[in-house]
């Protein structure tokens, strides 16, 4: 977990907490002795005092997003047919990689327990043949994308507080999917502490705040307060892909789109995927005043997310597939940055003023990654294809689920390996695996010349 440098007297922090008529931990505070006095103290030294405002004035402020005056982005071709354009975008990233430009970032701070899995979900056994975990499937693309550009590829995987060592563990004893522990950062992302609707701090316990994992959003602070960021710099790193742990179909560290990116001069871009039902649960990739915003899925009103374009389709149809890529300078920017929060009003089981833990309304926050997109000046937005690049893992059954992203898997892997014309005797469909270190792409498979052999529905090498 990030360390917190904790330099505050008890009288300022006291001060900071009666300036904002924060009665309820005064009290808590006051009622303590001893050693829990000292440990709430340094509980409340970590306090973000202007963040903490921020959420006070958040709770003020209408529920409903400002959705006015949205336009569809202009959308940039997909990755995999290949094109002049997209051979010329490819040409510049690659060139990237060969300088150790580009660093892969993942964001897994979620455990699995939708899944009925206990552990990270970066650890949840999702490929249909050998087990492999998500980690191994986006390690295996790794190690291909040094081979190829035969330089380092550093990777930041963002933790949350509930899973950090877990994940440090499960990494070390696989022996870091031999990527070498030196090029592979951990970063933990913060948390914020809950309020009650009229801006009161919560109590987990008479000497602990109620706090929860501050969001994706905590990705860019994560990455300075764990040092990853000045690591990635001194190594020479300027431009960041970036994932979430959950698609096991992302094409890491995809050249097309690093390329798009990279020669539009963009600070951060996005891909989407044509939505093509109004209530799929993406967020969605909109303009406003010549910049590129998301609105989450539970924010756009039914009847904006059901209009239709003269093609026929869905007017917004910019489905947010949560794969970015960064100029480095501006996560760094990000860090500094206040992006808005969003709230949660659930029910919070906390000392809510009382003796013995109740539950009662609370009001839980978080900030988003895609929200810095509304703070870039340039923007790419790629169009990429479904069935090759998007199959979320998020239920246990039933939609997005480990079967329907298992079998995408499958489906797309077979279609990869049927394509590059190598292998006789192909299954006809069903499960399906590609060891993932083989190939990026279709073209990758065609061209590559290490030894490969089809051994019963899996495709490995030596
Ligand atoms: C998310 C996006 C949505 C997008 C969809 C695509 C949000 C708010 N919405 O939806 O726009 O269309 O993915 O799959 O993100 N995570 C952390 N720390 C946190 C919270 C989440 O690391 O505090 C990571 C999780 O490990 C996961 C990812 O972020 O990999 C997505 O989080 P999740 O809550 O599942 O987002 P969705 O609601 O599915």
């Amino acid at each position: 977990m990030a360390t917190v440098k904790i330099n505050l007297s008890e009288s300022s922090i006291l001060g900071a907490l009666e300036e904002r008529g924060l009665i309820l931990a005064l009290e808590a505070f006051h009622k303590l002795r001893g050693s829990s006095k000292a440990t709430f103290l340094q509980d409340l030294a970590t306090i973000d005092f202007g963040v903490l405002e921020q959420q006070q004035r958040a709770l003020e402020l209408p529920a409903q997003t400002d959705v006015s005056g949205l336009t569809p982005p202009d959308l940039h071709p997909p990755s995999l047919p290949a094109s002049a354009s997209q051979a010329t975008a490819q040409e510049c990233a690659w060139d990237a990689y060969r300088s150790g430009d580009i660093a892969i970032a993942t964001v897994a701070g979620g455990q699995a327990s939708r899944l009925g899995f206990d552990g990270p979900k970066g650890a949840f056994p999702l490929s249909p043949i050998s087990g492999a975990s998500l980690f191994q499937i986006f390690a295996g693309q790794i190690k291909r994308l040094r081979e190829l550009a035969q330089a380092e590829v550093h990777w930041v995987i963002q933790t949350g507080p509930g899973n950090d060592l877990e994940t440090k563990e499960f990494f070390a004893k696989r022996n870091w999917f031999g990527l070498g522990s030196s090029s592979i950062h951990f970063a933990c992302q913060g948390t914020l502490p809950a309020l009650s609707p009229e801006g009161q701090l919560l109590l987990a316990a008479p000497d602990r705040l109620f706090r929860n994992p501050d969001g994706h959003g905590g990705f860019y602070r994560a990455l300075k307060s764990s040092g990853a960021l000045t690591k990635l710099k001194d190594h020479g790193v300027s431009t960041l892909y970036y994932c979430q742990v959950d698609n096991p179909l992302a094409l890491i560290g995809d050249p097309v789109f690093l390329g798009q990116h990279l020669l539009a001069d963009a600070q951060m871009s996005a891909k989407v995927v044509e939505k093509v039902e109004p209530s799929e649960k993406v967020g969605l990739l909109v303009c406003r005043d010549k910049r590129t915003l998301c609105i989450e899925y539970s924010d756009m009103p039914q009847d904006l997310c059901s209009e239709r374009a003269p093609d026929g389709g869905l007017l917004f149809r910019a489905g947010n597939i949560a794969i970015h890529a960064f100029a480095l300078d501006f996560v760094q920017e990000m860090a500094e940055a206040q992006l808005p929060l969003h709230l949660a009003h659930k029910q919070i089981l906390a000392l809510h003023g009382q003796d013995s833990l109740t539950e009662n309304q609370g009001v839980k926050f978080e900030s988003f990654v895609f929200d810095a997109l509304a703070l870039a000046e340039r923007t790419v937005v790629q169009l990429a294809t479904r069935q090759d690049e998007f199959s979320p893992l998020k239920n246990r059954s039933g939609h997005d689920s480990i079967v329907t992203s298992r079998k995408d898997l499958s489906h797309r892997n077979l279609q990869w390996a049927a394509n590059s014309g190598r292998f006789d005797d192909l299954p006809g469909s069903g499960p399906f695996e590609l060891e993932s270190s083989i190939c990026l792409s279709p073209t990758d498979l065609e061209t590559n010349t290490a030894h490969m052999a089809l051994k019963g529905r899996q495709i490995v090498t030596g």
